[in-house]
């Protein structure tokens, strides 16, 4: 459950060379994330965000876009200059000006890479591109063709893989691993998959094409269902050994896959995946506040593994199992997220334990009963009509005033 323990982990058995000893994770907080509608991050801020996302020790930072703006070009620049530990990636249409811009952003980084997609739905072909199949497996071969030229990390993503065809879906996936692609990417760019769709997407793909075993699948979930962690965990078990997510889930419309919750799924139910990533768990919390702080957007107070109320507990009945054994309503550990400590909220639906436990906290010695007795009725009374109960309205009530009841 610790990152202590991750490095353990028994191989996975699945087939070809995408059997890897681990998933890898593929950070998009600073590309896709930031493609969010009032997410944008200056470069020091995305400097110091990509200094956390090392520290967190994820494998890949996506770092942005570069053809997109000067900006964007900047700051891959800085990071891919600054940023140790993790690969370092651009993204890029199939246009040689793009690829030759992340070429170029990312000509300083230890290990880089270079992300070329295009879209292959036929509503994508059609509407979009106003391309046909042959059209768009051309361009494909050759922006991977231009990529391998310049770096041997090349990664190609299917953009709308699961509203395209499974036979031309194949097509495509051979043709640019032929070409050099190292990593494909079969993306739920809308996020309409459910999990068996990805399942069986990913072993079609993975079992038809035969060159397959040349390259890394990897999975790139969008959460317009709410599905997106759940569909990167089914492509996990499909065999894809890369998983693109961004911190707190940011991203496009509903977001993207949340990092920090794939990686805690495969780190609690190791029992079920039997495979790991290289992440330091205790990093998240730290990365995930960072990142609020930098952009403004604080997460959701019940949001999993980060948000405020993940390890608070105010139930009478939670908090006198928490106080006893945590495990009885905690299924990770504050810690290792990099949380401090879980927290007993005081409130209306909280227990005579747990208040006895602040109260005797603040005072530094045990109550009478009688204190208690009456302590306790006059908390529930100022709890009726205050959401939150402060220490310091503990201490006025251990005291013996009755806060106006
Ligand atoms: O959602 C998507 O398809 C993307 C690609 C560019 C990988 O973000
Ligand atoms: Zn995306």
């Amino acid at each position: 459950m610790t990152e202590h323990s991750q490095d353990q982990t028994p191989e996975p058995e699945v087939g070809g060379a995408t059997a890897g000893d681990h998933v890898r994770i593929f950070d998009t907080t600073l590309r896709d994330g930031e493609q969010a509608p009032g997410f944008s991050m200056d470069n020091d801020q995305k400097r110091r965000v990509a200094l956390s996302l090392a520290e967190l020790g994820v494998d890949v930072i996506e770092a942005g876009f570069p053809a997109a703006s000067r900006g964007d070009f900047r700051s891959v620049k800085t990071i891919a200059e600054e940023v140790r530990g993790p690969v370092i990636c651009g993204l890029a249409r199939c246009r040689d000006a793009d690829i030759d811009a992340v070429a170029e952003a990312t000509a300083k980084a230890e290990r880089r890479r270079i992300h070329v997609f295009i879209g292959t739905s036929p509503i994508h072909r059609r509407d979009k591109l106003e391309m046909t199949e042959d059209a768009v497996v051309e361009a494909a071969v050759a922006g991977v063709r231009r990529a391998r030229a310049a770096c041997d990390d090349v990664e190609f993503s299917c953009e709308d893989a699961f509203r395209t065809e499974p036979d031309y879906l194949c097509r495509v996936v051979e043709a640019v691993i032929e070409a050099g692609a190292t990593t494909i990417n079969l993306p739920d760019t809308v996020g309409y998959a459910v999990p068996d769709d990805v399942r069986r997407i990913f072993a079609q793909v993975m079992g038809r094409v035969p060159n397959a075993d040349r390259a890394v699948f990897s999975t790139h979930c969008h959460n317009d269902l709410g599905l997106a962690v759940a569909n990167s965990l089914a492509a996990v078990e499909a065999g894809a050994r890369q998983v693109e997510c961004a911190v707190n889930g940011i991203g496009e419309r509903a977001g993207n896959c949340a990092t920090e919750e794939v990686i805690m799924a495969l780190a609690t139910r190791a029992d079920h995946f039997a495979i790991q990533t290289r992440a330091n768990t205790r990093k998240i919390y730290p990365t995930s506040r960072l990142l609020a702080s930098v952009t403004g957007h604080t997460v959701q107070r019940n949001k999993a593994i980060v948000g405020e109320n993940a390890f608070a507990h105010e139930a009478g009945i939670h908090q006198a199992g928490v106080i006893k054994n945590a495990e009885t309503y905690e299924i990770m550990r504050p810690e290792d997220v990099g949380v401090p400590r879980n927290q007993i909220v005081l409130g209306k639906h909280s227990g005579r334990h747990a208040f006895a436990q602040r109260a005797e906290m603040l005072l530094g010695h045990a109550m009478t009963r009688e204190e208690l007795d009456r302590a306790f009725a006059n908390f529930k009374a100022l709890a009726d009509r205050k959401k939150v109960i402060t220490d310091s309205d503990v201490e006025s009530l251990v005291m013996g005033h009755e806060m106006g009841a």
